[in-house]
């Protein structure tokens, strides 16, 4: 058995990885920003943005593509939209970022929080049915770090109850369910384009939406109040009375380094998902791992993070997930446990107890607080050979750690 190397051992990545810095950054794009930032017009509907909602709703086959600041009020304001605030309550997963969870807080509704798959990690369509009350008006699932939520099943509950599903696609750009670009199938699209994001432009976000008067309203919300694609003090027509609309608008700036990175989406995203398919035929015959499962009808998985379990029930005496980590890392891994936490549990939400409601989450809080390691998606980009050797340090380490009797 080699020893490993946080025990003194020599390690598997004696030559670190060449992972790409993220996110990536082309010539072209910066002579761009060059061009933008000489012309003196950088903002409201500017050239860019509207170039980007017109790429993005092409790219995605969406009705409509509605740029905002961050992935957040996206959320939020998709459900402004519908009409939802104080009394109503919205379904999320335990397991995502919180943002999903603030932005239903934010419209003074309820979040409740139903349990996620145990393969997939996304939310689990029978717990979701199961938490529907009558004062519940959407759903929120999210396609966890690429892998994608139970869309036939969610869209047939939601159906049923005449619910509405905004998809939280923070983590899923260029990822598609059946044929259909997420975001694309329920009501609402919402997408981050944060520093770390599969496509980033520091801050923004984007809402994808097929239905004309949503659009509408949407535009309004992120533009003070201004008809879409109205210029600086040409309002169009005006908002409905009592719709008070925000400022969230973008940058031209963030919208020319967004159309360049959606020229390399889909050649990266498939990049990304063959990587991940020969990673996951190796690490899922190691006994105690298993990688987080595709979407069940994922025609293309795309990758926001890599992620990984680790059965800490077959761990040797002593051995949990922080040791298994540590050895991976000093391997020449780089490999976290994320949030490490469901939701609900993170130190950021400050929710009050009287303000959500768990209705299931037994999964998740084995799980997320035991099992699951990630890499980031830059770790899915690297050579044959680094793949190769990401792999070796998985069984060296299990090896080591793994007890196969009980
Ligand atoms: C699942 C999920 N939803 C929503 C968001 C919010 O996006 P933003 O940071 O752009 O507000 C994030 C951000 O990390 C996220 O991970």
């Amino acid at each position: 058995m080699a020893k490993l190397a946080i025990d003194g051992g020599k390690k598997i990545f004696e030559v670190p990885a060449a992972i790409p810095a993220w996110p990536p950054v082309y010539p072209e794009t910066a002579e761009k920003l060059k061009e933008i930032y000489l012309s003196h017009s950088w903002s409201f509907y500017g050239p860019q943005e509207v170039l980007f909602n017109e790429k993005f709703a092409q790219y995605t086959g969406a009705g409509h593509s509605i740029m905002m600041a961050n992935g957040t009020v996206t959320l939020e304001m998709a459900m402004k939209a519908m009409g939802i605030g104080t009394g109503d309550e919205v379904i999320v997963p335990a397991h995502t970022w919180l943002a999903t969870g603030k932005a239903v807080v934010y419209r003074g509704a309820t979040p409740v929080v139903v349990d996620i798959e145990p393969d997939t990690l996304c939310m689990d369509p029978a717990e979701f049915e199961a938490a529907i009350t009558p004062k519940t008006k959407a759903v929120i699932p999210v396609h966890l770090f690429g892998s994608i939520a139970d869309m036939d099943r969610i869209m047939e509950i939601a159906k049923k109850h005449k619910l509405k599903v905004i998809e939280d696609c923070a983590h899923a750009h260029g990822g598609v369910w059946n044929g259909k670009h997420v975001g694309t199938i329920g009501d609402v699209g919402s997408f981050s384009f944060q520093q770390s994001k599969i496509m980033a432009s520091g801050e923004g976000g984007v809402c994808l939406t097929n239905d004309d008067s949503l659009a509408d309203i949407l535009g309004r919300l992120s533009h003070i109040g201004y008809q879409r694609g109205a210029k600086q003090g040409q309002k169009g027509t005006p908002p409905p009375m009592g719709l008070i609309c925000h400022n969230y608008r973008v940058t031209d700036f963030q919208a020319a380094i967004l159309l360049s990175q959606l020229e390399h989406l889909k050649e990266d995203t498939l990049l990304r998902d063959q990587n991940a398919e020969y990673l996951r035929k190796r690490l899922n015959a190691i006994p105690g791992i298993r990688v987080q499962a595709r979407g069940k009808h994922a025609t293309v998985q795309s990758y926001y993070a890599f992620v990984v379990m680790v059965d800490h029930t077959h761990l040797k005496e002593g051995i949990t997930r922080k040791e298994v980590l540590a050895a991976l890392q000093a391997e020449g891994i780089g490999i976290s446990e994320g949030w490490g936490q469901p939701m609900y549990r993170q130190n950021l939400w400050t929710v009050p107890e009287n303000q959500y409601r768990i209705e299931s989450n037994e999964v998740a809080e084995t799980i997320v607080m035991k099992q699951i390691m990630m890499s980031s998606l830059t770790w899915l980009m690297i050579s044959r050979s680094d793949l190769d050797k990401y792999c070796d340090a998985f069984e060296k380490v299990m090896e080591e750690y793994y007890r196969s009797e009980q």
